[in-house]
Order: structure tokens, then sequence, then C-alpha cells
């Protein structure tokens, strides 16, 4: 059964509002965890493990680093920079990757033969690659809006099976080089690079997983070989020149013709229910109706390793790096050449994991299988500003094998008693120092309802307000400066307020003013200078708690004082997500995903009275000088 009025919900809010969870009945925890708010709330925000540059206003820090006008907030159906710098469209949902391609036509907004050979939509994480002068890049196409890309016809959802068809083309990773003509850069047709990775395409299942009963079908009995990626969220890069992504909420596309059929616990914990989200996939593709093919969703929710120089190369999910609603993957090399890969969960009150590499990294050798074996472990945050890594092991879940931890991921998180979050967005790692942030971008249900797996969410630690509506930014320092150590020191390095409308814990801690006030982060980025960029996906009403906020943007961060400033503006209706950097870093990429979601009007980029694209687009400065 596929959802009928979904587009009017939120992406985020559809799954909860379907397979709701009671109210909170652990009382006790929460009352005591209140006594900590307040505290936070009479003492100001300094009762809270705020850290330094957090707490210091921003009149009284040395000269800033941070070289550019800040833009000022605004509902304005465009990007807007500072004085300086130039934007330029270099990829729009729709257009063409082959010449034997069709130009995107706005009134049918395309086929399933059109998007098959184009970019897809929902332009989120990627990754430019560079090698003897050939730049290809990597763009994860995270979902499709309904009521965009159907919206040429009255119902605005899928409704045959060339929509389908459509649909799981638009998702996947477009994968295209690019180059850049007098200033300009622009898709090379034809390349022998470009490749669309989709919800049809072969992988082969690597790590403690593969072949495990759980992931055998009747398509694939031996539990090695599935079909697609999709829902890919974030993403990462590995020093071998290899591309991550990421599968985020996998779980919406699955659903079930029989309504009698009652989905198991296992599968009720991902969110994968007799219900799709709208994709009607089931309608032309068997393997989603779960009634028939239950073990199917166990087949994703992986992190999936490609070759963007080798396009006939098979994707390959990394089981080891465990299965959840991936957000992307950061990954650094330790002092001792293991590979550290932390990664987030985002769901409300889900979890945050690191996985450390068996092998070691090694400049040339074969690094070719070193997210294939390793271990995970889950973050455990204590309130005094320390923290620890669990290592999840058949001992210490009390799981049948490192296999099933591998697959049901949450289940082993919520057995040792990992700390339930405040839905961890993108991890990213300042390459200046070892110090690692991760965007907790909101959580209306914090102090007020358990996880999926019932585990509570008291108000604290990283996650220190009730009902969390702006989202916070946390760091780790590992101890001793090594990724791989069992411990951490921690603190926010913004939680992010409303100054001109609140006057409690909500007004945000002191780096936030009513000049660079923002809400929901959710893409990072650090440049090689150690500033860090966020990105935001939140509430662009710009009014009640979100006045003066505007439209969703892009903000620098220092975390050496706690300045932060606004960059960029984007249009109406999207949400700033994806960031990379050309090899001479004097361009900067980053995505525009669903201008125009939910029937707001927009008609970025191409203006008039036009459909709206998700877009990649390409910052430049005007002196030709380097970004970060
Ligand atoms: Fe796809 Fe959590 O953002
Ligand atoms: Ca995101
Ligand atoms: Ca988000």
């Amino acid at each position: 059964m596929s959802c009928t009025g979904c587009n009017e919900v939120s992406f985020d809010e559809f799954d909860e509002i379907n397979y709701p969870r009671p109210e909170t009945s652990d009382f006790a925890d929460i009352v005591s965890r209140r006594g900590f708010l307040a505290r936070g709330a009479a003492f100001g925000l300094g009762a809270f493990v705020l850290g330094s540059s957090a707490l210091t206003p921003v009149s009284a820090r040395a000269a800033s680093r941070l070289g550019f006008e800040a833009v000022a907030a605004n509902g304005l159906d465009t990007v807007t920079l500072p004085e300086g710098y130039s934007w330029q469209i270099v990829a729009r949902w729709g257009d063409p990757l082959w010449s034997d391609g069709v130009e995107f036509d706005h009134a049918t907004r395309g086929t399933g033969e059109s998007q098959e050979r184009a970019f897809g939509d929902n332009t989120d994480g990627m990754a430019l690659f560079t090698k003897d002068g050939r730049n290809i890049l990597a763009v994860n196409c995270e979902y499709t809006n309904r009521s965009i890309i159907y919206g040429a016809r009255d119902s605005k959802l899928p409704e045959t099976v060339d929509d389908v068809r459509k649909g799981k083309a638009a998702h996947g990773v477009s994968v295209f080089e690019i180059a850049r003509k007098d200033g300009r850069w622009s898709i090379v047709k034809d390349s022998p690079f470009n490749r669309k990775i989709t919800a049809d395409s072969p992988m082969e299942i690597t790590g403690p997983a593969r072949g495990h009963a759980l992931l055998k079908t009747a398509a694939d009995p031996s539990g090695t070989k599935s079909l697609g990626t999709w829902n890919n969220c974030g993403n990462g890069r590995t020093p071998w020149g290899t591309y991550l992504t990421c599968e985020e909420n996998f779980n919406g596309y699955f659903s079930s013709s029989d309504e009698s059929n009652e989905p198991s616990a296992e599968l009720s914990r991902y969110g994968v229910g007799n219900k799709d989200w709208g994709y009607a996939w089931a309608m032309a593709d068997e393997r989603f109706d779960i009634s028939k093919h239950p073990n199917e969703p166990n087949r994703a929710g992986y992190v999936v390793e490609i070759d963007p120089f080798d396009p006939a190369s098979t994707p390959k999910k990394r089981t080891a790096l465990g299965r959840f609603k991936h957000e992307n993957a950061e990954l650094v090399v330790a002092p001792d050449g293991r590979v550290v890969v932390y990664l987030g969960d985002d769901e409300r009150g889900e979890f945050l994991y690191r996985f450390v590499s068996d092998g070691r990294y090694s400049v040339g050798g074969d690094n070719r299988d070193l997210l294939e074996s390793g271990t995970l472990f889950v973050a455990k945050f204590d309130d005094d500003g320390r923290g620890r890594w669990i290592a999840l092991t058949p001992e210490a879940t009390g799981m049948n094998s490192q296999a099933e931890i591998c697959i049901h991921t949450r289940q082993a998180a919520s057995a040792v008693g990992a700390t339930t979050m405040d839905r961890p967005e993108w991890v990213v790692s300042n390459p200046r120092k070892a110090e690692v942030y991760c965007a907790l971008t909101n959580n209306k249900n914090r102090g007020r309802k358990p996880n999926k797996g019932g585990d509570p969410t008291p108000v604290g630690g990283p996650n220190p307000r009730k009902q969390n509506l702006y989202g916070q930014i946390v760091r780790w320092m590992p101890d001793q400066g090594d990724h791989a150590a069992a411990g951490f020191d921690w603190d926010l390095f913004v939680m992010c307020g409303n100054p001109t409308v609140h006057k409690d814990a909500n007004a945000g801690s002191k780096n936030v003013t009513p000049e660079n006030m923002f809400n929901s982060p959710d893409g990072l980025g650090f440049d090689t200078t150690g500033l860090l960029y966020i990105q935001t996906d939140g509430n662009y009403s710009d009014a009640k708690g979100f006045a003066g906020m505007g439209n969703n943007q892009m903000l620098v961060g220092d975390p050496e004082t706690g300045e932060i400033k606004r960059f960029m503006v984007g249009p109406n209706a999207c949400e700033v997500t994806g960031i990379t950097w050309s090899a001479d870093r004097r361009t900067l990429f980053v995505g525009i995903q669903h201008p125009g979601e939910k029937d707001v009007e927009s008609h970025f980029p191409d203006g008039g009275n036009t459909t709206p694209r998700s877009s990649v687009i390409a910052i430049t400065r005007d002196d030709g000088g380097i970004l970060g």
C-alpha cells in the first residue's frame, strides 16, 4: 500500500505519523534531567557543556578569520552570496549526461527513459575527484519530491509503471565528468566516466553480513548480491580515491500488498511498515513488497563504496559499517594507520557510531578492502564533558554474531545503553587538529518520547534542551589526539536558537546573534584552513520562533573563536546540502536540494514560470582567489 496525501507532510514526519511511539513513561528520568535544564536556564548557558568559544560574545574576540561580509537572511528565490563572490549552475535535475539524452522538458518533467540518461533529483552529498586533469563529480540523488517530479498531473503522485521507472532512475548516485571552460563549469556529455547508479544497479554485499540468512531472498539465495541503492544522503571519500554513499531513509520505499501483514519487530525498528512514503515502487517491482519479500529491507541501510574512475566496477555495500539510517561517513586515518569512520544515524533518539578497521592504510598500497572488516562502536556521552566508545560485539550486545550486529545495528546499540541523540546528521573532522563535529539537527521528541526501540531520550549531555527545535553542533576531542582511542572530551560548538524571540536556552549560545541565527544544522564541511561550513535543512517560514532566519542557508564557523557568519542564502523552500572543492580550491561546489518543495513557489534556477530543479552550483571569487 502506498501513502496518499503524504506530499502534505514533511519527509521526516511521515513515518512518525504512521508508526507513532507512546509518550515516554520514564518520568523519573525526565524529572531529574529537567533539573539540569532549569539550572542551565537559571545560571545562563554556562551550565550546559558549551565550548569556551560558544560562550564568548563575538565583540570580545580577536581579529576574524572570516574574510567576507555577512549575508543578511532573506526569502529570495535565488542564491545570495557576499560581495565579491559569484555562482553558476553546474548540473540540474534532469540535465542529460549523454548526447543521446533529451533536454529537460518543463511541461512533462521527463519520463523514465529521459531520467535514465540524466542527472537525478534532490542533489545531496558529493565529492569531486581529480586525476590526470579530469574532474569527476560523484553526487548523491537522495530522493524525489512527488509533487514536483509528478507535478505535471493533478494527483502529483506516481500512477504508472513508467512513473516508477522515472522515480527509481532519479535516485542513487550520478557520476559524471565536469570541466571548466571560459570560467564556467559544465557537464562533459558522453565522458567515459559518466555513469548512473540507480535503485536497479547491481551491488555486491561485503563484510560480516555477506551471505547471512537475513540477507537471502528469492532473487538472491546467496545473500551476496543486491539490486540498487536509494535515499543516498551524505557521503564520504577515502584516501585511496573511492566515494562513499550513505543509504538513509531506505525504509520509505517498502510496502505490503497484504494489509494484514504484520512487520517484524526488527523491521519496525527501522520504520519498515505496510505503507511506503508515496514512491509506490512495489507497484512495478515486487521486491519492494514486504509481504512477499520480507528480507529485502535488510539489504539496504548501508554505506556503499564506489570507484568513480571505473564505471564498470560493481559498488560494494560495506556491512561492517553497520545498518541504520546513515547520514554521511567521515573517514580519518588514526596514528597507527587504522582507518576510522564516523557515522550518524539520522532519526530522533538514534545513535552516533564509529568504525575502526582491522587493517592499516598505506600510501600507494592495496587499501581496497579496508572497509571490509573492523570493529563497530557506539558513542556514550556523560554529562560531565567526557565520553567513550562502546564496542558492539556479540559479548557486549548479547547478539549471536557480528553479522547480526551489522544487520540489526540499532538493536545492538540499544543493548549497550548508548546515548540517544538529537538526530545525528553530518560528521566532519577538523583537518588541523584531532577534533570532530556532528550536527544534531533538532529533535522535537527530546525529553518527551523514546526512540523507536523504546530507549528513553533524557534531556542532558550533548542533547540539553527538551523538545529541541533548533539543533546544536557537538564536537569531541579524542584522547591523545588518536581517533582510535577509547575515550574523548566533548562540548557544544553552538546551540542554535533565536535571541530575538527567546530569553531562555532557546535563545541559543552566545555565538548566536540576531545577525547570524539559523536552525537545523545538517550538512557540514571543513576547508583546508580549518573553517567549518554549516548547511541548514530547517524551518524556512521566517515566522514565530524562526522569524529573522529566512531561507535555508550556509554559514562559516571558526572552531577557535566560535565566530559564525552567514555566507550564503538559498532559494525558496530549498535545503542546502552537499559540499566539495575543486583541486585548486578556487571553486566551491554546493548542492541546492528541493527548491519549491511542499508546493512553495519557486522557479529556481531557470526563472520565469519554470519547474523548480535541485541543482549543483559552483561558487567562485570574482578576483579568482582561493576559497578555503
Ligand atoms: Fe538526508 Fe539526514 O538528511
Ligand atoms: Ca542531511
Ligand atoms: Ca535534515
